[in-house]
């Protein structure tokens, strides 16, 4: 099983964003996770294309794109075209999964849905051999800083058993709330990639804060 750390942007100093995403870059996450919100799917409004471009050039990292957005199949594939290497979009927020996947994958990138904390697993039984990544919002997506819902974990398990079952290599990244406290408990879940905002850029040393939560 693989352990990936994706520190989120959205936690980052937007003075002082290249040093900040170099510091990853020097650091043991494998992944950026860039979250992108539009004010209508999420209550909040975050950043889009300009931003991709330093970060890009600041890191050889995997860029991980969290779209939330409604219709997210209007931009998908340009955010490929930006430098994404990974579009997860939200299960909640499309009437054209089918096309949101194709958009993605057309593109060159690789392809997540994520489901919100009411929305159950079950939803992705049929979807999931179509995808790479299954994204648990472990909170309401919107904010980072938020705490950790624990049902999160009974959700990691049900879409591990279902990969399993089916076969399938899909990865399970779980997103909100996530520190050296809870990793452990995902990464034997079944989660495979852990996001994590304000416990890496909140923290004094925020490569030690990742070392932590992979060797938790
Ligand atoms: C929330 C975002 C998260 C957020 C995580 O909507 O999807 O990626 O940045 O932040 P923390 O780790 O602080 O909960
Ligand atoms: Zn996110």
């Amino acid at each position: 099983m693989k352990r990936i750390i994706a520190p989120s942007v959205l936690s980052a100093d937007f003075g002082q964003l290249r040093h900040d995403i170099e510091m990853i870059d020097r650091s043991a996450a494998e992944w950026v996770h860039i979250d992108v919100m539009d004010g209508v799917f999420v209550p909040n409004i975050s950043f889009g294309f300009p931003v991709m471009k330093p970060i890009r050039r600041a890191t050889s990292k995997v860029l991980d794109v969290h779209l939330m957005i409604t219709d997210p199949e209007r931009y998908t594939a340009r955010f490929v075209e930006a430098g994404a290497d990974i579009v997860t979009f939200h299960y909640e927020a499309t009437m054209d999964i089918r096309g949101c996947i194709a958009s993605i994958r057309g593109a060159g990138a690789k392809v997540g849905i994520s489901i919100k904390p009411a929305t159950s697993p079950e939803v992705l039984r049929d979807i999931l051999p179509s995808v790479d990544l299954v994204l648990v919002m472990s909170v309401e997506p919107g904010f980072g800083g938020q705490s950790f819902m624990p049902a999160a974990v009974d959700k990691v398990r049900m879409l591990d058993k279902m990969k399993r079952e089916a076969g399938l290599d899909t990865i399970i990244e779980v997103d909100g709330g996530i520190s050296a406290a809870n990793s452990r408990l995902l990464f034997d879940a079944g989660a495979e990639a852990l996001v994590a905002g304000s416990s890496v850029f909140g923290a004094a040393d925020p490569a030690e804060a990742i070392d932590r939560m992979l060797k938790a």
